[in-house]
């Protein structure tokens, strides 16, 4: 089938790339030129393990293609994937400028009807509203809701094996075309479940709001665990077996962070004020969220013994491992927070160091590898699990230090086994 698929982020790039994959036609749409120039020869915005050879292979059998020209992209195809951001407003609502404008091109440059299918995340009532914008001149096109669940660094994996397809709609004619799409996946038993517009759009928050909580109640845990002397690890442990808690995100740490669930608890929280049903565990989850960075503060601070003119190294600063995106990232917002208080911050980070210049050049240093961030260091902190810091040798980064002291902010490493070989350890409700 042709489709076209306007915005080239995580979402749009990862979705247009898998729907050719699959076997549909696939135009690419973005208004950054530079980004589709690159697009065109196969040089990619993101870091996503598999993403770039499934690029390469469709657009080499001229399956997939990326443009600037949304009029061609409009006119091409029945059905026009919408996957552009919606950020979050100063009032913490969301900024639906950018879906407002290709909802305004798709009704000036549609020569017959279209089936607009909403991936970008919006609030609930949202399609409704933007369906009558749409249609306002008499036209007859229609508006799916197909929230995308897919995560950074696993994003191709959770588009091609996910867990369900949300189809909300207002009709059949159209979310039956839809069901054709995803036909591929359908027949590998993934679930397919039609819903109304406004289902879909609550289910995707309600699903990034039940994530972010979950993660929010390990962190209060570990914080009540670290005051009465228990460890959350095997209280968690001790709960993790029980299938109606299930043993997922509930891994403490500094905090969630990334370009949904802070941008998606926020928008909710304001969305439920604004029509008089506060959503209160929404709300609890980003205060605790916001308390875990206060922590992972006092954490750096009382191990260095204070933090002007001390030198603190950084390990990780993507918000999790396997990506390269920095927003919300807690290694950067530390980083920040650390040179602002007088600290000599060293920073390392397999991918993400690039996408940081523009925030933290000139106020860190840049290492090559985790020793050269803990070089003179007296303190070190790792903000990101990568998998790489496993090989890490902790004799050897012991003896590259000034001081001893070890803060690990995701509870990546055994505190005993460091502190065998000379480190003071400090993890989360450990
Ligand atoms: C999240 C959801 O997991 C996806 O299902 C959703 O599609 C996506 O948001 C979205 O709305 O687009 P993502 O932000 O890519 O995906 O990353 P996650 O893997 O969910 O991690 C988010 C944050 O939570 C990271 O900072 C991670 O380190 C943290 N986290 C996760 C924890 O602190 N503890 C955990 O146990 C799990």
């Amino acid at each position: 089938m042709q489709l076209t698929v306007i915005g080239t982020g995580y979402v749009g790039l990862v979705t247009g790339a898998c729907l050719a994959d699959v076997g549909n036609d696939v135009i690419c749409v973005d208004i950054d030129k530079a980004k589709i120039t690159k697009l065109q020869r196969n040089i990619l915005p993101i870091s996503e393990p598999g993403l770039q050879d499934i690029v390469e292979r469709c657009q080499a059998d001229s399956r997939l293609s990326f443009t600037v020209n949304i009029a061609e992209g409009v006119k091409a195809s029945e059905i026009i994937f919408i996957c552009v951001g919606t950020p979050n407003t100063n009032t913490g609502t969301i900024n639906l400028d950018a879906v407002k404008t290709i909802i305004k091109y798709v009704r000036e440059q549609a020569t017959s009807p279209k089936i607009v299918v909403m991936k970008s995340t919006v609030l609930p009532g949202t399609n409704a509203k933007l369906l009558d914008m749409l249609n306002a001149e008499g036209a007859s096109h229609t508006i799916l809701s197909n929230p995308e669940f897919l995560r950074e660094g696993c994003a191709v994996k959770d588009f091609m094996e996910p867990d369900r397809v949300l189809i909300g709609h207002h009709e059949n004619v159209s979310m039956l075309k839809l069901y054709k799409i995803y036909a591929a996946f359908i027949a590998i038993g993934v679930p397919v479940i039609n819903m109304s517009l406004e289902d879909a759009e609550m289910a995707k928050y309600a699903a990034n709001c039940f994530l972010a909580m979950k993660i929010s109640y390990a962190n209060q845990l570990a914080m009540i665990c670290e005051t009465v002397g228990a460890d959350v690890l095997k209280v968690l442990e001790g709960i993790k077996h029980d299938a109606r808690i299930g043993d997922q995100f509930l891994n403490p740490g500094f905090g969630y962070g990334g370009s949904c669930f802070p941008k998606d608890i926020e928008a909710f929280v304001a969305f439920a004020q604004n029509i008089d049903c506060p959503a209160t565990f929404a709300e609890a989850a980003k205060l605790v969220n916001y308390n875990m960075f206060k922590l992972a503060v006092e954490k750096v601070r009382e191990a260095s013994g204070g933090l002007k003119g001390k030198t603190i190294g950084i390990l990780g600063l993507a918000f999790k491992p396997e990506t390269d995106d920095i927003r919300h990232s807690i290694g950067v917002h530390l980083a920040d927070y650390l040179v602002s208080h007088g600290a000599r911050v060293q920073v390392y980070d397999p991918e993400a160091m690039k996408n940081t210049w523009g925030l933290l050049r000139g106020a860190v240093t840049y290492a090559n590898d985790p020793y050269t961030a803990a070089d003179c260091a007296d303190t070190l902190v790792l903000c990101t699990e990568w998998d790489e810091f496993n090989e890490i040798n902790w004799v050897e980064m012991k003896s590259v230090m000034k001081g001893c002291a070890f803060v690990d902010g995701r509870n990546m490493f055994d505190g005993k086994t460091l502190e065998s070989v000379g480190f003071k350890y400090t993890g989360v409700g450990v």
